[in-house]
């Protein structure tokens, strides 16, 4: 049975634009595919602790010890076994919020999510075939250096090992010339051709 993990960071609730962009992917891709099992993870919840001194020495310890069953690496454990992954996160000063950042730090484990061959190059160990990065902008940045939540994620997805990483986006919410709802629209159509295929 395929398990897709969805990872939440939509720090505004059910109020979030980005929210209901992934949830109408969500509920289309459950339609599409009823037998895959959908978990869902909410970053704001889980309130997973900044990698502050005491944090770092501990999972320094711990992966020292060889331990890697410890509850401290159980976000990456699930994050590497993921059939599919979703992020959905709002733009927030070029990148996304650091409750996300706070999660990508804590599953960035060496020997969970990648690792190193015998030669010292990076090799992904994540089993995640494709994941979806769903994110919603006040104005416009897609394609350009000042998107650096694209870079980071695309970088991310090289590390983890993930051979397919897709972007599904809605920008110039926040451009009172735009007709907002038309555009929350629009990328709600996009998300359900895109659930179809994923
Ligand atoms: C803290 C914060 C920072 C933001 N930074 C940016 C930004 O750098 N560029 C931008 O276009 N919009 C920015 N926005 C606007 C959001 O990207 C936009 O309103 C988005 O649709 C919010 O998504 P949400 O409804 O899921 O919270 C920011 C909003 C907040 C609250």
């Amino acid at each position: 049975m395929e398990n897709l993990l969805f990872i939440n960071s939509c720090v505004r609730g059910e109020k979030s634009r980005t929210l209901k962009l992934a949830r109408r992917f969500l509920t289309r891709y459950q339609a599409a595919h009823p037998e895959t099992v959908i978990t869902e993870r909410d970053v704001c919840a889980d309130r997973l602790q900044p990698q502050y001194p005491e944090v770092l020495a501990e999972r320094d310890e711990l992966w020292n010890a060889g331990q890697l069953d410890q509850p401290m690496f159980e976000a990456a454990r699930q994050f590497a076994a993921a059939d599919k992954i979703v992020i959905a996160a709002p733009f927030w000063d070029l990148s996304f919020p650091a409750a996300l950042k706070i999660y990508l730090e804590r599953i960035s484990v060496t020997d969970i999510t990648f690792g190193y061959d015998t030669d010292g190059k990076g090799v992904g160990l994540c089993k995640a075939s494709k994941l979806l990065y769903i994110t919603t902008r006040g104005g416009y940045y897609a394609g350009t250096p000042l998107d650096i939540a694209t870079a980071h994620i695309k970088g991310l997805g090289v590390m983890y090992g993930i051979p397919d990483v897709r972007f599904l986006d809605a920008e110039g919410l926040d451009d009172i010339r735009n007709d907002k709802q038309a555009l929350l629209d629009a990328a709600m159509e996009r998300a359900d051709a895109l659930a179809e295929e994923f």
